[in-house]
């Protein structure tokens, strides 16, 4: 008889998962006291929110904006980056950590993944840098830190500047210091599947008053404080928060240091009984990093050796009742944008205008670490994590069943 809930087996995980977003009357207040006072812009509760989410990251500064993507964009602009300027970020990431880049007409060149991390290496990153290389954008991979030691020391070794893409690190801290606020400035995203959400939403965070005022003027049509209202200063945009964004957020963070501990808790949870599992690799969290967020569970499955796809792997997942997904699939520089940009790209300012000076091909971009990782990674949601610990260990034991019972998937 089959064990496999996919082949009529009995299902292991049959209570409901937490939803996603958490709400409750807070947000509902939060939102009516906005609506009713009548200020719904750009206000009170944008300022409360930008201090508070900066004194949760130990940050000095905190500056709003539209989303992760223009936070990024701010952060890389507020730096200086510009045309023609290298920026080096891993390929296994959001598109938004590449496309930011290009966006102020600098160049993405990238260093390939550590296979334990799934974070930047340093070492590539150091292999990659030339006389145009002026930033590193390390992205702290769903809340795993990248090697922030490591990093600060080329960073100050060739004089380049860090933008640490913290959209997945809401509450990670190294070595007691919040993401965001390890490099020159950090960027993070609110957006609807995030830890804390408004549904769209970004921040920049830094600890550079020069910085910050700039990226106040850049998200706000470059507009300088304390001058007059139709006065502008610097090439910029709108790329504000409203009242009703920083409403929600300011009662979403009052849960968000208790749901970070609880996600950490129930990884521990799967790091301990999956690293039993001998077709499973768990992810390394670094001791220096001192608490982790979890914008989902990644681990990594020797589908070689299990004799079936991740597919396959991922459907027996799901009829057990374990949402699961093979989350990026192909490392940043296989898109379109990067392998055909001719397409839309050649009229336009990019790596294809004549400004850069070089020549760089983006279909002989190489790196093989992450190339492996988008083939055998799976990935689970971050609201799994937020279930009682008795039904993530079922989550952890459904993954065993699966690995010990693939023959039936054949
Ligand atoms: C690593 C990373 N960077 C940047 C972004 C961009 O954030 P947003 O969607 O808010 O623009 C995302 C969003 O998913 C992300 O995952």
């Amino acid at each position: 008889m089959s064990k496999l809930a996919i082949n009529g087996g009995q299902k292991t995980c049959t209570n409901p998962w937490p939803d996603w977003p958490i709400w409750d009357e807070k947000e509902r207040n939060a939102l009516l006291e906005v609506l009713q006072s009548g200020k719904w812009w750009y206000g009170e509760k944008v300022r409360q929110f930008e201090q508070a989410f900066a004194d949760f990251q130990g940050a000095k500064f905190g500056i709003t904006a539209c989303n992760g993507t223009v936070a990024l964009e701010t952060a890389l602009t507020s730096l200086g980056i510009g045309a023609g300027d290298e920026v080096i970020i891993p390929p296994y990431t959001f598109v938004a950590t590449a496309t930011s880049v290009l966006r102020v007409n600098a160049i993405p060149i990238f260093a390939d993944i550590l296979p334990d991390t799934l974070c930047i290496d340093p070492a590539d990153v150091e292999r990659n840098i030339t006389d145009k290389t002026r930033a590193i954008i390390p992205v702290h991979l769903a809340g795993n830190v990248a090697d922030m030691d490591a990093l600060n020391e080329i960073a100050e070794k060739h004089n380049l500047k860090i933008i640490e893409d913290a959209c997945h690190s809401w509450g990670s801290q190294w070595k007691g210091k919040g993401t965001g606020a390890i490099g020159d400035c950090g960027a993070f995203s609110f957006q609807a599947s995030k830890n804390i959400t408004s549904s769209e939403g970004g921040i920049i965070l830094t600890d550079d008053e020069d910085l910050a005022e700039y990226a106040r003027s850049y998200t706000n049509c470059g507009r300088r404080k304390d001058q007059p209202w139709y006065e502008h200063y610097i090439l910029a945009s709108n790329l504000r928060m409203t009242e009703f964004q920083a409403a929600i957020l300011l009662a979403q963070l009052t849960r968000l240091e208790s749901q970070t501990i609880r996600r950490q808790q129930n990884a521990s949870i799967l790091d301990e009984i999956l690293s039993e599992i001998p077709s499973i690799r768990t992810i390394k969290t670094d001791p220096r990093i001192t608490r982790r967020s979890y914008h989902f569970y990644p681990f990594r499955v020797d589908f070689d050796e299990l004799g079936i796809s991740r597919e396959r792997f991922i459907q027996a997942l799901e009829a057990e009742g374990v949402p699961a997904s093979p989350g990026y699939t192909m490392p940043l520089y296989k898109n379109p944008l990067f392998q055909q940009p001719d397409l839309w790209l050649k009229k336009r300012c990019s790596w294809l205008c004549p400004h850069y000076g070089k020549d760089i091909d983006y279909t002989k971009v190489s790196c093989p670490v992450c190339e492996q990782v988008c083939s055998d990674t799976v990935w689970l949601p971050h609201r799994l994590l937020l279930a009682e610990s008795e039904d993530v260990r079922k989550a952890a034991d459904a993954i065993k069943k699966v690995c010990e019972n693939a023959d039936e998937l054949k």
